[in-house]
């Protein structure tokens, strides 16, 4: 059990969150190794393990840090990355660079410079002018990338519309449209810079329902048996994304990986059976899934505020820059007191940040014991695009994250400083 509770205190990973936030201080993003790795462990099982030639790629953007690519490393996962500052990190953590995919719908000159000094192991191409760029390039080196093509497959998903990105109208992928999308294939077939492996897409993030993957595979299927009639040529590999929804409140549905994992396989096996394909190898990209649901973040109550007869507000000592889910997609968290985490709920409160922004409220209407300043309020399931999405506004610091493992809690991100807040300020000579 990662959450435990002893004492009236929440315990993470088997470390007391209130040492915990002596000791760091607040805000701090607690994650625990061992929910991880059980994450990893459920992909073995439900994947890696159970089909042939398939590799799961965390999609880093969730959490991109020295310490989870190590982790990831060592659980035998490949990596995604999606800039350079990303692919950087990662190479930085020594992670091997042939097991990672570059993704993104804007690589720069220099990014895809960088991925092919580095000689990452798929370049997923989004545009006409990458693949040209790239060709370029690959010239001038006199090197052969390894490319993918995201496609955009046209399926609308039950999700956040900031988070879909499989609908035909979308900044992400090639359209089907198939005098775009074959004369990109072509030239990919046809320039010797090029090892064409496959396709890719993503349709979009915190899905719990099947369906949409199972209808993007099969546009993708199609593909694969036209890029065949068409050009002779055998896509060897599918990227089917990732998007795989966690529980953030109790409403929440998780659905293990397989419940999106085997019919997918079972669609793209029986695909190629009928067709007499080769069954191209099959990738998922999953990011939100394998860390989200490892995260909390503890924060300080400070100031309380009851505005009578409406509500009563409860601020913390963050917010919307430690987590911006709730102010850019209406996100749902839930919390508790983690210094008085087994006493009953006595009032509703809302949890507030403390930027300078009405959309910077945490949790509303949030059933919780007698609140008072100095509590320390936990959120739950903040390990995804929390840290990875934190800000300066208002010039708040980025909090420290701390790694918990059976009891033992080691720092991996350092709280930022004042110093470090003006590092890169200059002051211009007339103004000195
Ligand atoms: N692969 C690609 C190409 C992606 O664009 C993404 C997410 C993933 C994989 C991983 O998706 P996941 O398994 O994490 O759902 N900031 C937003 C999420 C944006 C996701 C963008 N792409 C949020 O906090 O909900």
């Amino acid at each position: 059990m990662i959450k435990t509770i002893k004492n009236n205190h929440l315990y993470w990973d088997g470390c007391d969150t209130v040492e915990l936030a002596k000791e760091y201080g607040t805000p701090l993003y607690v994650v625990s190794e061992s929910a991880i790795v059980k994450e990893c462990q459920a992909l073995q099982q439900d994947f890696i393990q159970k089909y042939e030639n398939v590799r799961v790629a965390y999609a880093s953007k969730a959490f991109n840090t020295l310490a989870m690519i190590k982790i990831i490393e060592r659980e035998g996962l490949c990596l995604d990355v999606v800039s350079g500052g990303e692919l950087y990190t990662a190479i930085q953590a020594n992670y091997p660079a042939e097991k990672i995919e570059f993704n993104g719908n804007n690589k720069s000159l220099e990014e895809l410079e960088m991925a092919l000094d580095y000689g990452v192991g798929r370049i997923i191409v989004d545009s006409l002018q990458e693949l040209h760029w790239l060709i370029a390039l690959c010239k001038q080196k006199q090197t052969v990338a390894k490319v993918m093509f995201r496609i955009t497959p046209e399926v609308e998903v039950a999700t956040h519309d900031f988070i879909s990105t499989g609908q035909k109208d979308s900044k992400f992928g090639i359209p089907l449209e198939e005098h775009i999308l074959f004369a990109l294939i072509q030239q990919a077939i046809e320039a010797p810079e090029i090892d064409f492996y496959g396709l890719h897409f993503h349709i979009g993030s915190q899905l719990d329902t099947n369906e949409t993957h199972l209808l993007a595979a099969e546009t993708a299927l199609k593909l694969v048996l036209t890029i065949k009639e068409k050009f002779a040529y055998d896509i060897r590999e599918l990227n089917y994304g990732g998007g795989f929804g966690v529980r953030y409140v109790e409403e929440d549905i998780r659905q293990p990986y397989r419940y999106f994992l085997d019919p997918l396989m079972a669609l793209t096996e029986k695909f190629c059976q009928t067709h007499q394909l080769r069954r191209p190898t099959i990738v998922i990209e999953p990011g939100r899934s394998l860390i989200a649901e490892a995260g909390i973040t503890l924060h300080r109550i400070g100031s309380i505020k009851e505005v009578p007869g409406i509500r009563k507000y409860v601020a913390i000592d963050g917010g919307m820059t430690d987590n911006i889910r709730p102010g850019l997609y209406q996100a749902n968290y839930t919390g508790v007191l983690a210094n008085k985490a087994s006493e009953k709920a006595t009032e509703i409160v809302t949890i507030a940040g403390k930027a300078c922004e009405s959309t910077d409220i945490l949790v509303k209407d949030l059933a919780l014991p007698k609140v008072e300043t100095d509590d320390l309020f936990a959120t739950f399931s903040t390990g995804a695009y929390g840290y990875a999405m934190a800000s300066n506004y208002n010039k708040l610091l980025i909090p420290a994250v701390v790694l918990v493992k059976d009891g033992q809690a080691d720092v991996i991100v350092k709280r930022q400083s004042y110093q470090q807040l003006l590092q890169n300020e200059v002051l211009p000579n007339h103004l000195h």
